[in-house]
């Protein structure tokens, strides 16, 4: 960690003493008669999906009902993200709808977590007069424990929870990330990397797979700088154990930083049976000095070098990326390289964002010059250009045969599901049901699904 590049206000951020600090009131708490319900919502990234899973895990176990509708709930807790301004905003939209709920009756209660808790700690208490609880998601168990003392005359040993109709499920691998992109707030809301024991995942992995999980996708926001804390293997080895977990068809992992992308990994992804052939390798810029003053670590010819080296190991392997338009000070020329790096490289998916300042990080001191206006007009640009590249690669995958784990029946009535590839691919009505593996021909595609027909034989698990 390079302390000494943080401001002042986000060193400050990253020592509040969030667990355990008391609320700034109590709610009222009627007695129930019943089981406490508990609504969740989320927003933000898998890790936040991930948390959600386990919050609802450990509510269960105190005995309160997770995963209530709204209406029927006596506390809501929102699990935020802080990544861009817009983000917060939902948040203070969603806890916006939530005042009337919670008044329509005494002794509802509303708590925040989840990185925008990090960030703001106890102001959002004075900020926001109907919030009662703010907690840090990493350490839950003062909250539970709290909850739990609350509720104490309702509460009649843990909720079974329904068996999971999931076929897929993501597993944290690595907490935190220790890299400091100038633009990014993540390090100071998620802390340093810590990594989860082999043991611990391969256990997790078998958990799931015993509930019916047939794919995982291993997570953090950095799983390159996975390095487990007893062996020292690295993402590879992990892969490895993981792939020997028998009932698990797929595995998946999320997300990479292109510093750490190695020869290994591309050949773990080649070897291992699970392995989806599917990298998720954010580039953010496509010019040098705007990497450099984000802080990125490699150049346009590192990256492009570590795409030909993957797709030289694996050459079906789909590749998609971040990218931040209207940096700090980004020219025209600097943004005409990030567009002939998306034209070069053609990635099968690009998640684009316009650069949002966030507090205490170190772009922040930087002004945020580019106008909005032309911020959205780059954005538009790469958008249009994307479009045509997916729909040109998707469009390469017709006629040939590609393997779907079917997850769901669309609102169409029709069967949908990912490939290896992770692409939607939607199926003829009636023929296969969720849970299967099937192979089917691609029929046609657009820029963002595929069209699959049948060709009859199941896919080998
Ligand atoms: N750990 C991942 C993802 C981090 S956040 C990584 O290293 O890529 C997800 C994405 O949000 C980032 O890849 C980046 O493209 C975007 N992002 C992060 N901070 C941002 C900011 N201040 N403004 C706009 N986009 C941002
Ligand atoms: Fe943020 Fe990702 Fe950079 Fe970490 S590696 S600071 S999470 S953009
Ligand atoms: Fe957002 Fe936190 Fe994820 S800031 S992107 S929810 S790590």
């Amino acid at each position: 960690m390079v302390l000494d590049s943080l401001s002042p206000a986000a060193a400050a951020l990253r020592t509040l003493p969030l667990a355990g600090r008391p609320p700034r009131r109590e709610p009222i708490v009627p007695a129930l008669g019943r089981r406490p319900r508990v609504h969740l919502w989320h927003i933000g990234c898998q890790m936040n999906d991930a948390d959600r899973e386990r919050l609802a895990e450990e509510i269960a176990e105190i005995g309160f009902v997770p995963e209530a509708p709204l209406d029927e709930a006596d506390l809501a807790i929102l699990i935020t993200c802080a990544v861009r301004q817009n983000a917060e905003q939902k948040v203070y939209g969603k806890f916006k709808e939530l005042v009337p709920w919670k008044h329509r009756r005494p002794g509802r209660a509303i708590a925040l977590t989840g990185c925008m808790g990090v960030e703001h700690g106890s102001a959002l208490l004075e900020r926001l007069p109907e919030l009662d609880y703010v907690f840090d998601v990493r350490e839950s168990e003062g909250f539970i424990a709290k909850l739990q003392a609350l509720y104490a005359g309702e509460l009649d040993g843990p909720v079974p929870l329904p068996a999971s109709d999931r076929l897929s499920a993501y597993v944290p691998i690595i907490g935190g990330c220790n890299e400091m992109c100038t633009y990014c707030i993540v390090p100071f809301v998620r802390g340093r990397e810590q990594s989860r024991p082999v043991g611990e995942v391969v256990e997790a992995v078998h958990g799931l797979v015993e509930r019916g999980v047939r794919e995982v996708t291993l997570l953090g926001q950095n799983v390159n700088s996975y390095r487990d804390p007893g062996s020292g293997g690295r993402l590879p080895q992990l892969m490895a154990a993981v792939d020997a977990v028998p009932g698990l068809w797929r595995q998946r992992f999320l997300t990479s930083h292109p510093r750490n992308a190695s020869p290994q990994l591309f050949e773990a992804i080649r070897d291992l049976p699970t392995a989806c052939e599917q990298l998720h390798l954010p580039v953010q810029a496509g010019d040098d000095s705007l990497l450099r003053r984000m802080r990125r670590l490699y150049t346009v010819a590192d990256y492009r070098h570590i795409i030909e080296r993957a797709i030289a190991t694996v050459p079906s392997l789909a590749l998609s990326t971040d990218i931040i338009v209207g940096f700090c000070g980004e020219t025209d020329a600097e943004f005409a390289g990030t567009e002939a790096l998306m034209q070069s490289v053609g990635f099968d998916v690009v998640h684009l964002q316009a650069y949002s300042p966030r507090p205490g990080t170190a772009a922040a001191r930087r002004p945020d010059d580019v106008p909005l206006a032309v911020k959205k007009r780059r954005l538009n640009r790469l958008l249009a250009l994307q479009r045509d590249i997916s729909l040109r690669r998707n469009r390469r995958l017709i006629g040939g045969d590609v393997e779907v784990l079917v997850e769901g029946i669309g609102g169409d009535g029709r069967p949908f599901g990912r490939t290896r590839q992770n692409k939607v691919t939607c199926l003829p009505r009636g023929r296969v049901r969720p849970g299967e593996l099937v192979r089917v021909t691609v029929g046609d595609a657009s820029a963002w699904q595929l069209e699959g027909e049948p060709c009859g034989a199941a896919a080998e698990p």
